[in-house]
């Protein structure tokens, strides 16, 4: 039974909760490894919608059992909300969804900081999702802050009290005048969302190497992207985990002997949301109109996103960085009506041709992209689910990204819906997915 790292390959929002939804039945379980609900993952079936943000994008299979990795900051609040949203929805969780002990509590005192920090950044703001990510995962590295199992600790009042004196110093630097509550008053709170939570709570290391053991195969969720990790990322315009495959590791606590494969999602163009060098933006008309078909809108936060063509410096570094056995691309139908498409191939930066992407920030704001155009396909690949039927400049477009990337393009989505998607047998995906590619087609 294969486990299988699933990654975005651009800066988030490339299609994973379609993917893995997609996905699930060839797996047993699905497992979030870092991140909070800065995440937005989309899934869509026959008329249903639903948009994830802390839950796995399993929950949906009514078999699938969903785990909350140790690698993530969960805010307690935001889980009991999404968890009714979903109740509400019909959909029923008792006994398949856990979450980590050690995973790391986001409270509202860290969604103020990040809100005061990004304001006193002003122009130069990262442009986050404001929902305390950022101050989340330092207060864990700098190891004053809470983990699930500390909510129940008989000095929880004397750790949120150090923790909210921490960031009251900050916000006091900052000029920002929200007040924070007494600790006392947040124990109530959070010992109140603590209860409610505590059937989920599992040391779940011990129960996903459990499963393994027992022959489950599990799908490990990424969120945002591989230029949003914060060692490979565009620092500082990144998020504060690690999203890359590496992250999946110690984000759950299953061995790197234990994973089988790597799955990379791709949007067949760029989009980024928030402040940071994006080489291949497109900033007039075209970009404009890639941001309306492809409705980029961010999930959590509804802002705009940024449009830009397809990079493979980014691409390729990304394959690198994680590994991939093989990519799923997303919204090719998006590109459905443009005459030409196209691509940056490299950048040219003082005189010299980059086919990787640069570290530092004022070079990837003055590299100048260098285009190869293909030739558009002009009609509509809405809802294709089979390859022949892709028109032939869609196959090339693909062929020439799998060419460059060194690795297989094995699903192609051409829809939001679970239903538009091309699964294209291969011998890896085969093994991939434990061969029960059968059900995912049966499924799709
Ligand atoms: P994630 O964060 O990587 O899961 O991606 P999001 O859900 O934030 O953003 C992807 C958006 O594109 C969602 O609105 C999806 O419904 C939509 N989407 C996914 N795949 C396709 C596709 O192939 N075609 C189109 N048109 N939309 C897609
Ligand atoms: P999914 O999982 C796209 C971006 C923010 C900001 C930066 C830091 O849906 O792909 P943070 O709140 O994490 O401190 O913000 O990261 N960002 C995302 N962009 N998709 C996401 O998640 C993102 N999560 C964070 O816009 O630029
Ligand atoms: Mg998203």
């Amino acid at each position: 039974m294969a486990n299988v790292v699933i990654v975005g390959m651009q800066w988030g929002d490339e299609g994973k909760g379609k993917i893995v939804d997609l996905l699930c039945p060839a797996f047993d379980g699905v497992v979030r490894y870092q991140g909070g609900h800065n995440a937005g993952h989309t899934v869509k079936f026959k008329d249903r919608h639903f948009s994830l943000q802390l839950i796995p994008s399993g929950i949906l299979h009514p078999e699938m059992v969903c785990v909350l990795g140790n690698g993530m900051v969960v805010a307690p609040d935001a889980l009991l909300s999404e968890l009714g949203r979903l109740y509400e929805a019909g959909v029923r969780f008792d006994g398949r969804l856990f979450v980590s002990n050690r995973a790391h509590v986001l409270l509202p005192c860290h969604a103020v900081l990040d809100r005061a920090r990004e304001e006193a950044r002003g122009a130069g703001r990262i442009g986050t999702t404001s929902r305390g990510i950022g101050p989340a995962y330092e207060g864990k590295a700098s190891r004053y802050g809470l983990r699930m199992v500390d909510l129940f600790a008989p000095d929880l009042e004397d750790r949120l009290r150090l923790l909210l004196s921490r960031i009251q110093v900050e916000l006091e630097s900052l000029g920002a005048d929200e007040p924070l509550q007494q600790p006392a008053a947040y124990v109530d709170l959070v010992s109140g969302w603590a209860e409610r939570l505590r059937p989920s709570l599992r040391d779940t290391e011990q129960l996903l190497n459990g499963w393994i053991k027992e022959g489950k195969a599990l799908l490990l969720e990424g969120a945002q992207g591989s230029l949003l990790d914060i060692d490979h990322g565009t620092y500082p315009f990144v998020t504060s985990s690690s999203s890359t495959a590496g992250g999946a590791c110690t984000g759950t606590g299953v061995p790197p002997t234990k994973i089988d494969g790597v799955i990379g999602v791709l949007k067949a163009y760029t989009t980024r949301v928030g402040g940071g060098p994006f080489p291949s933006e497109l900033t007039d008309a075209t970009g404009e109109f890639l941001r309306s078909r492809g409705n980029e809108f961010g999930t959590v936060t509804g802002r705009p996103r940024r449009t830009g063509w397809l990079d493979l410096a980014v691409l390729r570094t990304s394959a690198m960085l994680n590994g991939l056995d093989e990519i799923a691309i997303t919204k090719l139908d998006v590109l459905d009506d443009f005459d030409e498409i196209p691509v940056c191939v490299s950048y040219k930066l003082n005189g010299e041709t980059l086919s990787t992407f640069p570290p530092d920030r004022r070079s990837l704001e003055t590299a100048e992209p260098v285009l190869r155009t293909f030739k558009g396909w002009k009609r509509s690949t809405v809802g294709i689910v089979e390859w022949a039927d892709m028109p032939q400049e869609a196959r090339d477009y693909i062929d020439f990204i799998e060419a460059e990337i060194e690795a297989p393009v094995t699903i192609v989505s051409t829809g939001p819906r679970r239903e538009e998607t091309i699964v294209r047998s291969h011998p890896q995906l085969d093994l991939l997915t434990s061969g029960r590619l059968g059900r995912v087609l049966a499924e799709r």
